[in-house]
């Protein structure tokens, strides 16, 4: 006997069924989906893992090298793509490689899709590499700064805001030059220099699309370098694997990537934008042991900070990354092989899981 109840709406009760093929159950809690669905269905127990991306060209040196070590993988796009909220596939093990500059790329609903599926599968105990919490920092630079300010670590001024009139009130004393960057970075995308308040103001009184996707920005004290370069660490499970030194010229964006488009930042410098990556063999202890723990914080299994040193010697993180692209000149040069030291790691992570549903 079906333990289904058949209820009715009160408010078709007092309208007509009619509108409906079938009176209206309770019954789609038990909806199943059609098996096509799915990618491929995986076995219990199964060694497969599943890679959540948005950009596969970006994958490319992950997947060779899992090819290469023999790792079992599902890519799975989420550009587009669809999934039935509280069914799981049984991968061992997710790894999330979405990056929050997918709007770039025309894949920005790539990011509320995947925030969801990855909460998803965490409640429902799954281990992901790089997880909610680590994605939620990833895509938001105001919980990334109170995290570096939580560690007690050093933060330039910055002032949060969503209006052109309401920021105006807070800009008294705001210690110019300074960056203006959106709440969702990534690429360096809409991030601005604005050297003084006249010109902060010159911008809010004329710039259409000021605000980017995400309607919130921040504005924050431009730290300097001396010679404008920047330091950015990359982790794999808490072990540096190397640092570069990046020096920038006429652009923001120093996605690390060989062949990222980058636009100019609009500053008085002269030529092309373009950006220098330099291995960078000597950081100093003290600021890796920082970054490993700004890393630690934010559950970032794979990623690293970016931070500036200025010439007196203090250090500033501002940025917290957990969309790793190694580039081959840097495995080079650091001897390191990135891509596979990742590769090793979810092997371990993998097997763990595995172990578990013995
Ligand atoms: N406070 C700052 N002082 C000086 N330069 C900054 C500051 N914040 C950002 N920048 C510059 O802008 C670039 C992009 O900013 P970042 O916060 O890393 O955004 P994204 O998440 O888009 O990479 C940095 O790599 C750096 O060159
Ligand atoms: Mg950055």
């Amino acid at each position: 006997m079906s333990t289904l109840k058949t209820i009715t709406d009160p408010f078709i009760a007092a309208n007509g069924s009619d509108l409906l093929d079938a009176p209206p159950t309770m019954g789609h809690a038990l909806w199943t989906a059609p098996a096509g669905r799915r990618r491929r269905p995986q076995p219990r127990g199964t060694d497969t893992v599943a890679v959540l991306y948005e950009n596969r060209e970006w994958m490319e040196p992950l997947f060779a090298a899992m090819d290469h070590r023999g790792v079992r993988y599902e890519g799975i796009d989420l550009a587009d793509s669809a999934y039935v909220l509280g069914e799981h596939d049984d991968y061992p093990l997710v790894i999330n490689r979405v990056s929050p500059s997918a709007h770039l790329r025309g894949h920005g609903s790539a990011i509320p899709l995947v925030r969801g599926w990855l909460e998803m599968l965490e409640r429902a105990g799954k281990r992901v590499i790089n997880g909610a919490t680590s994605f939620r920092l990833e895509t938001s630079k105001v919980a990334q700064y109170q995290l570096i300010r939580d560690l007690g670590l050093p933060l330039p001024a910055t002032v949060v805001f969503n209006d052109r009139t309401a920021v105006r009130t807070l800009l008294d004393g705001f210690p110019f030059p300074a960056i203006l960057k959106p709440e969702t970075g990534g690429s360096g995308a809409n991030v601005r220099f604005v050297s003084s308040r006249k010109a902060l103001e010159h911008l809010l009184d004329t710039e259409d699309g000021l605000f980017g996707p995400d309607h919130v920005l921040l504005l924050q004290q431009f730290v300097s370098s001396g010679d404008g370069s920047i330091l950015r660490t990359e982790f794999v499970d808490g072990e540096l694997l190397f640092a570069m030194r990046v020096r920038p010229n006429n652009t923001f964006n120093l996605c690390p990537a060989e062949g990222c488009v980058r636009p100019s930042a609009g500053l008085d410098t002269d030529g092309e934008p373009d950006v220098i990556f330099e291995y960078e063999p000597d950081i100093p202890p003290e600021a890796v042991a920082q970054a490993r723990e700004i890393v630690r914080a934010a559950r970032i299994d794979v990623g690293g900070v970016e931070y500036i040193e200025t010439p007196a010697g203090d250090r500033y993180f501002y940025d917290i990354n957990s969309t790793s692209v190694y580039r081959a000149d840097m495995v080079a040069a650091s001897g390191v092989d990135a891509s596979d030291k990742l590769v090793q790691f979810i092997e371990r992570e993998s097997r763990k899981e595995q172990r578990k549903l013995w």
